[in-house]
């Protein structure tokens, strides 16, 4: 973080000092360091350093760290700045996996996220002993990206302690053991939706189809194929949610049958059977039909339109079909968006009225369908 240009405090835990002495860290921060509140009272350092962050990052966080967070024991200086910090908070676990997985760090972490406090999964490999599983430290470069993406955000931690099931990709219907029908989904969009929840301090789902993304951290991934099993997912995944974003390309009709071995070629160069498909369950329109009081329900739409009008025009006839809170109109043809880096789009309004008209990266309409989903949410 310091190479990045940030000015960095360090306090360590008493147990940190063990492995990490003060001067390595006053030498590697360029300030004095401290575990105790007792050191330099006058300057108050144990409610000034929690104002000063713009983040505050606890990395490792220890079991013992994360159950004195939750509980809201302040008996150092580092839980008496957690206790006077406004600003975002990132913890990074590391512990063996059975301290990890124990209903006790389950909860306090659980505890912790719903007030907000971005607590990361740890990564899954070898941990200090000849163990390995879930509990090992995220990489350092993981950890300071997910640390970037909250500062590029500024002060804006409006989803702080919500839960947001995001979905993306393309599904694929099979055919065949080696076929499916698929679509040019590449999950671009629904990535730079759960980044920018993640950064915003949300609690976030992400049920992929396929895609061509590699993992969040910090983001919990349900991987999916067929149309049916996005569904599936996304009802099990949404029940407790606060807001549900549709971003993925679900298939609307699937092969009627599925053939058990590799369909072939006809010895005789007659021509193949055709190819029967039958509708798919609309995801967002069951989604719509099961929405709880106070539930956001985002669905997008991809049109090939004429133009504006048009593209307005049959936004504003799938709001009515669906009957989402809000729909992200698109506009599809000629190969536009679809795995590029840009998107064109339009957030209607469930009256069908224009909330926000969209031009640029990915990661701003993100940010510009968030901004509509907190107005919603509150
Ligand atoms: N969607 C869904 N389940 C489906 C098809 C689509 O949940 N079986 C969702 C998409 O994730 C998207 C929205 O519905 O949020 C609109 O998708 P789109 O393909 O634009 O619309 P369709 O409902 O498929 O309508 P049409 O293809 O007839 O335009």
């Amino acid at each position: 973080m310091r190479e990045e240009g940030h000015d960095v405090r360090v306090v360590p835990t008493d147990s940190a000092l063990r492995f990490v002495g003060a001067p390595t860290w006053e030498a590697l921060s360029g300030h004095p360091v401290s575990t105790q509140v007792w050191d330099d009272v006058a300057d108050v350092q144990h409610v000034r350093l929690g104002q000063w962050a713009d983040v505050v990052i606890v990395a490792p966080a220890t079991a013992n760290t994360i159950a004195r967070a939750a509980a809201g024991i302040a008996d150092d200086l580092l839980t008496t700045s957690l206790l006077t910090a406004t600003c975002p908070v990132v913890m990074a676990p590391a512990m063996h996996t059975e301290m990890w997985l124990h209903p006790a760090t389950q909860a306090n972490v659980a505890t912790l996220r719903a007030r907000g406090v971005t607590v990361l999964d740890p990564a899954v490999g070898r941990l200090t002993g000849a163990d390995s599983g879930p509990g090992r430290l995220p990489e350092p470069a993981d950890l300071a990206r997910v640390v970037e993406e909250i500062l590029a955000g500024g002060a804006t931690h409006d989803l702080a302690g919500r839960r947001i099931v995001v979905s993306a990709g393309g599904t694929r219907e099979p055919l065949d053991p080696v076929r499916f029908l698929g679509n040019r989904s590449s999950g671009r969009q629904g990535w730079a939706l759960a980044r920018r929840a993640r950064a915003r301090g949300a609690d976030v789902v992400l049920v992929a189809a396929h895609v061509d993304q590699p993992a969040i951290p910090g983001v919990r991934t349900v991987h999916v194929g067929t149309a049916a099993q996005m569904h599936a997912a996304m009802v099990a995944e949404s029940a407790g949610a606060d807001a549900i974003v549709m971003a993925a390309a679900v298939a609307d009709f699937r092969p009627a049958g599925y053939s058990e071995s590799k369909i072939k070629k006809a010895d005789d160069g007659s021509e193949p059977e055709p190819v029967m498909l039958v509708r798919n369950t609309d995801v967002l329109a069951d989604l719509v039909a099961r929405r709880h009081p106070g539930q956001v329900v985002v669905g997008f739409a991809a049109e090939t339109a004429a133009g504006a009008d048009d593209l307005l025009a049959l936004g504003r006839a799938k709001l009515a079909r669906k009957g989402c809170d809000l729909l992200v109109v698109n506009d599809v043809s000629e190969g536009r968006v679809f795995g590029l880096d840009t998107n064109d789009a339009v957030i209607l309004g469930a009256d069908g009225t224009i909330v926000a008209d969209a031009h640029g990266s990915k990661e701003s309409l993100a940010d510009a369908i968030w901004d509509a989903v907190v107005k919603r949410l509150a």
